[in-house]
């Protein structure tokens, strides 16, 4: 038995959602290429392909649609629980916070059957978004908007978030971005989800372990982390120095590098196509600009080591570009990656082991008991 540091080079579950081939720079959701999932398909409709392993017929898909619509307003006691939240209080702590609450007013919380937890996967999908926009507005001293029933996950969030109704453009953008982050393999967050859930505990639970596992800037934080970069460096002539600075520091760069992806995450090849397209239509290409130079930068330096941009590093632009403020970025990972938490703790549960992997102790043995007086 060997010590294999960060799990890299262990297969520690079997799953039927999503493929990733790193040498190649494959992603398939349920054997559909990421790509044409991202040009044809919606938010709603991928949700249903991955928790039903199939893509659903149109009136599937609609009652399917119906059903998330017609859970997205939160418990009356929730409003009030946001606005007692700080309004410096960081989202990510926020979001699990108010995920967590959820657990408080759900009958069937504790229930671990395929349907009870089929039905609290679409109530925490379809509730997040009216936490994530009503902790911005109520932080932003704005007033509460409630969830409506007529716009989709993407369109939804925006209206909440904005009090606008979405522009078309604006809508598809968050749909894609939703689409392009909802699962992927055993990732950090996806592995503690599947850990918590192996010892039965409760979907609520496990998806409060994930969102707090996927906000370090390992994982999912890196995309704020991308933009804070960006800010550092602050000019097109600096981008050249400030990246040499840190690669000869052994500093990470932010965006870059992945544990299975030797080559561009298709995910960032998607997303630098979006980030180009939004940026040229607002008009505002500066960091568009400046994420090419260092996209080109780092392929001459480190391109040859298998270090290329993930989806973090254009993803940042994006959401950037359709105004959302730097720390809803990584929120905006969380909503969209529900959706991989939930299937992968129901896909647990099916054929349930508990996760608990040994640790190889190299501590001394033999130690003799010391009084406190005598120590
Ligand atoms: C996500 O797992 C998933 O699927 C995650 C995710 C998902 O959808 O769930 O894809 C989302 O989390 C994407 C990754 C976001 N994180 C970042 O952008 C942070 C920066 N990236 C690195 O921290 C790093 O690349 C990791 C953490 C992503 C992967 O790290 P590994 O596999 O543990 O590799 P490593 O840190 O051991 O690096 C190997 C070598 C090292 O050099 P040496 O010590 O061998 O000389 O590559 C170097 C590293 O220094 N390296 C980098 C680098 N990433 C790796 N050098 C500079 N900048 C980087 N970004």
């Amino acid at each position: 038995m060997s010590f294999d540091k960060g799990l890299a080079k262990t297969v520690a579950a079997e799953t039927e959602m999503s493929f990733i081939d790193g040498e190649r720079g494959v992603l398939e959701y349920v054997g559909i290429d990421i790509d044409s999932l991202a040009r044809n398909a919606t938010f709603e409709e991928v949700v249903y392909l991955l928790w039903n392993r199939r893509l659903p017929t149109r009136d599937e898909l609609g009652r399917f649609v119906q059903l998330l619509r017609s859970n997205s307003e939160l418990p009356e006691p929730a409003w009030d629980m946001i606005r007692s939240i700080p309004p410096d209080a960081a989202p990510m702590h926020a979001l699990q916070t108010m995920v967590s609450s959820l657990a408080l007013f759900d009958p069937e919380a504790d229930i671990n059957t395929p349907e009870a937890n089929d039905l609290k996967a679409v109530r925490l999908l379809s509730k997040t978004p009216a936490l994530i926009a009503n902790f911005d507005r109520h932080r932003k001293g704005l007033d509460m908007v409630r969830p409506r029933q007529d716009l989709s996950i993407a369109g939804g969030f925006i209206y909440m978030l904005t009090g606008e109704e979405p522009t078309e453009t604006m809508e598809r953008a968050l749909d894609v971005c939703l689409i392009l982050h909802a699962d992927h393999g055993l990732n950090a967050s996806t592995f503690a989800s599947r850990v918590c859930i192996s010892t039965l505990s409760d979907l609520y639970s496990a998806i409060t372990a994930a969102i707090g596992t996927l906000r370090g800037p390992l994982h999912g934080g890196a995309n704020e982390a991308v933009m804070h970069m960006l800010d550092e460096i602050g000019s097109m002539d600096d981008v050249e120095s400030y990246l040499d600075e840190r690669l000869r520091n052994k500093d990470k760069i932010m965006g870059f590098g992945h544990r299975v992806y030797k080559t561009f995450d298709p995910r960032a090849t998607y997303l630098k196509t979006f980030a180009e397209q939004l940026a040229a239509d607002t008009g505002n290409t500066d960091l568009y600009q400046m994420s090419r130079l260092i996209e080109q930068i780092m392929h001459e330096r480190v391109g040859d080591r298998g270090i290329h941009p993930n989806v973090d590093f254009y993803s940042a632009t994006t959401y950037f570009s359709i105004g959302l403020d730097v720390d809803l970025f990584t929120p905006m990972f969380a909503m969209s990656r529900i959706a991989g938490w939930a299937g992968h703790c129901i896909e647990q549960l099916s054929d349930n082991r508990l996760i608990r992997p040994k640790a190889s102790y190299v501590g001394p043995h033999e130690q003799p008991w010391v009084d406190i007086d005598d120590r």
